[in-house]
């Protein structure tokens, strides 16, 4: 007998790391949002990320349009910024009761946000639709991180210090290894 009980199927474990999502409209106005249904898989030589966006909200109308995106982490730091473009929508006005500070991506048109220590610049390669959801199937043509860090031997989450999101906003343990580490001894 295991030890659980069903609790329905309306439920996600959806652990995500959280992004800001940096899109511009036809017009060039600026729009971040955050958007953590951020998965990724593979195309034949590079990664692709794959974003999913319910409803009408301004991100994915300028996605659509534009099919380009900025995803850039979230830190701990950056708590105030998440708060503040999800509790607003783009549809209503810019979101500019808040300062912060944006540039242009280095190799998509995109606004990527200057807080943020790893920013992908995509192009949308395909989209899905399933319900009141699209799904976007994005080609990562650059990845930025903050140029103090070093990813060389592989990534230190620690580091990027995320917020981690699943309803309610977390941030990461400690480091406990390296895959293969764990493994039982014969
Ligand atoms: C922590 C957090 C995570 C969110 N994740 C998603 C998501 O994965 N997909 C989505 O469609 N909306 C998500 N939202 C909702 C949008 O961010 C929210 O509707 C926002 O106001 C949209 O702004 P926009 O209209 O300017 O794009 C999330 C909101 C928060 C606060």
């Amino acid at each position: 007998m295991n030890n659980r009980k069903s609790v329905g199927n309306n439920h996600s474990m959806c652990v995500q790391p959280t992004f800001l999502i940096g899109t511009y409209d036809l017009d060039g106005i600026v729009n971040f949002a955050p958007i953590t249904w951020v998965s990724v898989t593979w195309d034949t030589d590079h990664y692709m990320l794959v974003i999913s966006m319910f409803g009408t909200k301004k991100t994915k109308q300028n996605v659509i349009k534009t099919k380009k995106l900025s995803a850039n982490l979230v830190s701990t730091d950056m708590l105030y910024l998440l708060d503040y473009f999800g509790g607003n929508s783009g549809k209503n006005g810019l979101k500019d009761h808040i300062e912060y500070g944006y540039s242009d991506g280095e190799v998509v048109n995109v606004p990527t946000l200057d807080l943020s220590k790893w920013v992908y610049e995509c192009e949308v390669q395909k989209i899905v639709q399933t319900g009141d959801s699209d799904t976007f199937f994005c080609d990562v043509k650059n990845v930025q991180i903050s140029s103090d860090l070093d990813i060389t031997d592989g990534i230190d989450l620690t580091k990027f210090d995320p917020v981690v999101y699943s309803g309610h906003y977390h941030s990461i343990g400690k480091h406990l290894g390296k895959v293969g580490d764990f493994k039982p001894k014969k």
